[in-house]
């Protein structure tokens, strides 16, 4: 029986981040490449994203590629920009037809020009989609992003654009590559690994965080709706006592 039925709607998280871990994992698991397992986590991502649009959740945060993966055997690296590639262009009409918006994070300025282009132009038809945010992190990374927020700000500093006693939190938000972005609520990543890896440094300050042994090829909405119940079945303090969340 699905897990549906237990969660709580009115209490779902808003933006749910996802490191999508054990996809090489899987694939040595089955005798096959890594490259296998990548083109075999492309089915959770579709299973993930209609299942966070389904239920109602805003904003979807895919770790897709990071700054290090770059690392990586070429080989790798190409089949998995090829992978991108051809997912946004077979994707495209879905996303279409959902009224989902795709964004990206990240240094789009260092992927290949023709998959900085595809993502270019699925952005900018979906642009004025409503339902959900599915956003990708791609070539990101968490304190990349805090430096070039910095940097932001310091010109408009420079400029005279913004005054050093206006610097606060908000500002910060602002300069990020999520302004205007909720920070997540739920962090889920998969394959018993238990480490942010540069992931939304600043963005999780708060975020309940989700760790689960499934590979992520074998993460299916099912697994979703698991760490979504146990989201809900958490106590969210924020620095506060138990009783102080009762009476508030
Ligand atoms: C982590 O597994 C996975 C990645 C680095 C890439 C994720 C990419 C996809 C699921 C496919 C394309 C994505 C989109 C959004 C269309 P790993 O290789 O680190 O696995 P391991 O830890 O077992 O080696």
């Amino acid at each position: 029986m699905s897990l549906k039925g237990n969660i709580d709607l009115t209490r779902l998280p808003e933006h749910i981040a996802i490191i999508m871990d054990g996809n090489g994992r899987w694939a040595s698991k089955h005798g096959k490449n890594r490259i296998f397992g990548h083109t075999n986590g492309v089915s959770s991502v579709r299973e993930t994203s209609e299942g966070c649009a389904e239920l109602g959740v805003k904003y979807l945060t895919l770790y897709a590629f990071s700054t290090e993966n770059w690392n990586r055997p070429i080989t790798e690296v190409s089949a998995l920009m090829t992978l991108l590639l051809k997912t946004i262009k077979a994707e495209l009409k879905t996303l279409l037809k959902n009224d989902i918006r795709l964004k990206v994070i990240g240094d789009m300025a260092k992927l290949p020009v023709g998959v900085a282009k595809e993502l270019t132009d699925a952005m900018q038809r979906t642009a004025n989609n409503k339902r959900m945010d599915l956003i990708l992190a791609l070539n990101y990374s968490g304190k990349s992003e805090i430096v070039r927020a910095v940097k932001e700000i310091a010109t408009k500093v420079q400029k005279g654009e913004v005054s050093i006693d206006a610097i606060n939190e908000q500002v910060v938000s602002d300069n990020l590559y999520t302004a205007g972005i909720p920070d997540p609520e739920l962090l889920i990543r998969t394959s018993g690994e238990k480490r942010v890896s540069n992931f939304m440094l600043w963005q999780l300050a708060y975020a309940e965080y989700f760790f689960t042994d499934v590979f992520w090829p074998d993460f299916t909405r099912e697994e979703l709706y698991k760490a979504i119940i146990d989201f809900q079945n958490r106590e969210r303090r924020f620095g506060k006592t138990s009783e102080q969340l009762v009476t508030k």
